[in-house]
C-alpha cells in the first residue's frame, strides 16, 4: 500500500505529513514493537524560553525514538486556572506550533489536545469515587493554592485524579515530568494500585522519569531562567532580541585582560548550552585572560543565533500553514482517543458500569 499524505510539499524543514499512513496510524493505536509507552502532558502557557526548552521540551524530542510517545496539551488542566477562552484556545495552538518547531515528529509522537480524549474525564470521575478527600488534600498544587489564601477550585482539588486518568488510560510505562509533578505521578500509581485491588488487574503501574532540572539554565541575571523574574531569552527570539538579551547579561567588572572565573560567569553558563565544541577554548581564554565579557557575549550571540535560526524558521513556516498543525492535532486526537476508548471498555466492565 502506498502511504498517503494529504500533505503539502515536504519543505526544507523536513517532512510534516498531514496524516500518518494507515499502517502508521494502526501501529500508533495498537502499540508497536515492544517500545515502552511514554505519556506526558504540558499545560499551555505563554511563549517558551530557552530554559523551558532545555529543562523540559527537548526531552520529549530526545525520547521519541526510544518510546512510543503520547504528548498532549493539557487544556482541561489549564482550565482549572485559565478562564479566558480566547487565551486558552490560542495558547493551545501556539504550543502545538512550539513543539512541532523543535521537531517533535508527529510520525513518532502522538501529539494531541487533551480535550480530544474526553474519556479521561469519565475515568477521572471513577477515580474520584475511589479516592478520599484527606488523600487529595495532600497534593502540592492544592496545598499551594490554600497556602496562597485562594479558594481552591474543585478542579484544582481533583487535578491529580485527572492526571492519573491521562496516564493510566494510555497504559503508560513512563511519565517524564519535572520534579514538581513527581508527587502527582505517585498519586497516579497509588490510584492504579487501588483500582486494581478493588476491581482486579486493570492498570499498569507507571514510573516517573524525572527531567533534568530547569534550574541548570540560568537567566540573564544568573537566577534560574523564569518568566516571573523577567530574565529570559525567548526560544524563538529574533536576532535583535537575542543580541539585546545577551548584552544585558550581568557580569562583574573585570577588564578584558584579566583572567576570569568561568564557573561563576553568567555568560559562560549559557555558553555551556550553546557553544558546543568551542567550550573548551572559551574556558581556556577565560582562565588565561585576554577575552573581555563583550567578546564572550558576541561569541555567544553568534552561537545562539545559529541554534535558534532553524527553530525560528520552522516555526514561522508552520505558522503560515495553521491548517496543517490543526490536522496534526486532530490525527493525534483520533489515535489517542481510539486507544482510550478501548481501555475504557475494560474499565467500565471491571468496575461494574456495564450490565453483564
Ligand atoms: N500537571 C502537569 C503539569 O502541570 C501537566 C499534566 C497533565 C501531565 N496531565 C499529565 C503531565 C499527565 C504528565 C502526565 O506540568
Amino acid at each position: 500500500m502506498v502511504p498517503y499524505t494529504m500533505g503539502g510539499p515536504e519543505d526544507q524543514y523536513g517532512p510534516f505529513h498531514f496524516r500518518p499512513c494507515f499502517a502508521t496510524m494502526r501501529r500508533m493505536i495498537e502499540g508497536n514493537d515492544e517500545k515502552p509507552i511514554l505519556v506526558s502532558g504540558v499545560k499551555p502557557t505563554g511563549r517558551p524560553h530557552v530554559g523551558n526548552y532545555f529543562g523540559a521540551m527537548k526531552q520529549f524530542v530526545d525520547l521519541q525514538d526510544t518510546y512510543q510517545s503520547f504528548v498532549f496539551i493539557a487544556n482541561y488542566h489549564a482550565l482549572t486556572t485559565v478562564h479566558d477562552s480566547a487565551a486558552l484556545s490560542r495558547d493551545s495552538l501556539e504550543m502545538a506550533l512550539d513543539y512541532l518547531a523543535i521537531e517533535l515528529d508527529p510520525e513518532k509522537t502522538t501529539l494531541f489536545l487533551q480535550s480530544d480524549v474526553p474519556e479521561v474525564t469519565e475515568l477521572a470521575w471513577i477515580f474520584n469515587c475511589i479516592t478520599t478527600m484527606p488523600y487529595l488534600s495532600r497534593a502540592h498544587a492544592y496545598k499551594d493554592a490554600i497556602a496562597k489564601g485562594e479558594e481552591a477550585g474543585v478542579g484544582t482539588f481533583a487535578y491529580p485524579m485527572l492526571m492519573a486518568a491521562d496516564i493510566l488510560i494510555q497504559d503508560a510505562d513512563v511519565v517524564p515530568v519535572g520534579q514538581d509533578q513527581k508527587q502527582h505521578v505517585e498519586m497516579a500509581r497509588d490510584t492504579a494500585e487501588k483500582f486494581n485491588r478493588l476491581f482486579g488487574e486493570t492498570f499498569k503501574i507507571p514510573e516517573s522519569l524525572i527531567l533534568e532540572d530547569v534550574k541548570t539554565v540560568p537567566g540573564i541575571d544568573g537566577r534560574k531562567m523564569s518568566k516571573s523574574y523577567g530574565n529570559i531569552i525567548s526560544l524563538f527570539a529574533e536576532p535583535e532580541e537575542i543580541k539585546k538579551q545577551v548584552m544585558a547579561i550581568v557580569t562583574d567588572s573585570k577588564s578584558p585582560d584579566e583572567p576570569k572565573d568561568h564557573a561563576t560567569c553568567n555568560v559562560f553558563a549559557l555558553h555551556r548550552l550553546f557553544s558546543g565544541s568551542y567550550l573548551a577554548d572559551i574556558e581556556k581564554r577565560y582562565r588565561e585572560g585576554g577575552m573581555g565579557y563583550k567578546e564572550s557575549k558576541e561569541i555567544l550571540i553568534e552561537h545562539m543565533e545559529k541554534f535558534i535560526a532553524p527553530l525560528r524558521a520552522r516555526r514561522k513556516a508552520l505558522a503560515t500553514d495553521e491548517g496543517r498543525v490543526r490536522q496534526i492535532l486532530k490525527n493525534g486526537g483520533e489515535i489517542a482517543r481510539e486507544r482510550a476508548h478501548a481501555k475504557m471498555q475494560i474499565i467500565r466492565k471491571n468496575s461494574g458500569l456495564i450490565i453483564t
